[in-house]
């Protein structure tokens, strides 16, 4: 290569600060937003706490709408940092995949979450600050075609994180490779 050519950046082994800071954020909003969505469907439908519990709920789905969405453009933007070294191909799918799941979940959660809200004119809060804005008219059907996705949503997106999570460990503990120091501050 010729001294003129531009020079590159150099090589980066963990994701960057603001990934960093996208990854764990978001993971304690949406471990949050699972565990009082559960605890609201043990509850009597209208009544207190449940309605309470479901307002926080929906707050912090919708933040996690607006931070994915800024997240991923971050993502496409700043790419993802390289391997010391490199998985197997079948696990380096795998972990693709999972982290693909896990990007159309953080935008299909709230997205359901959404659609059952609005169409059934329900609450659309955030933090007592303000409303949603309801861009949906009334509509029962939607509004149950919407509860039942969520439903279905919160099985899959509890299934791959649970897969995400046992994967992180089995690196740690059985592989004891670099994948979890990726998502730590470098040194
Ligand atoms: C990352 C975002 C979200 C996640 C991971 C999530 C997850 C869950 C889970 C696990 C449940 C309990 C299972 C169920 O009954 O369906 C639930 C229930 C619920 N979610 Fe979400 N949710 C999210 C966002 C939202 C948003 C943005 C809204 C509304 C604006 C919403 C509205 C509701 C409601 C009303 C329920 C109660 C459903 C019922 O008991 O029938 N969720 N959610
Ligand atoms: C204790 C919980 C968690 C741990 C220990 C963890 C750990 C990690 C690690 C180490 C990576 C880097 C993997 C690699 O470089 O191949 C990663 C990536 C990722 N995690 Fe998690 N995670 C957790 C929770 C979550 C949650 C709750 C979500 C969202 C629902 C999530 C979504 C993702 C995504 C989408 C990626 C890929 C990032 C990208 O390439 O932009 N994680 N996680």
């Amino acid at each position: 290569m010729s001294s003129t050519a531009t020079p590159t950046a150099p090589d980066r082994y963990h994701y960057d600060r603001q990934q960093r800071l996208f990854h764990w954020l978001m993971a304690a909003i949406i471990f949050t937003a699972i565990g009082l969505g559960v605890w609201a469907a043990f509850l009597e439908p209208g009544t207190s706490p449940r309605r309470e519990i479901l307002d926080i709920h929906k707050s912090l789905g919708m933040t996690a709408l607006v931070l994915v969405v800024l997240r991923l453009v971050y993502r496409l933007l700043a790419g993802e940092p390289l391997y010391r070294n490199a998985p197997p191909a079948l696990t380096h799918l795998a972990a693709r995949l999972a982290h693909l799941a896990l990007y159309g979940l953080m935008f299909f959660m709230p997205l359901t979450g959404y659609l059952f809200s609005a169409s059934g004119n329900y609450s659309l809060p955030w933090f007592g600050l303000f409303s949603w804005p309801r861009l949906l008219p009334l509509d029962k059907a939607r509004a149950l075609l919407g509860e039942s996705l969520h439903y279905w949503g919160a099985w899959a997106i509890g299934a791959v994180l649970t897969l995400h999570v046992l994967a992180v460990a089995w690196h740690v503990l059985v592989r004891k490779d670099e994948v979890l120091e990726r998502m730590l501050p470098g040194k």
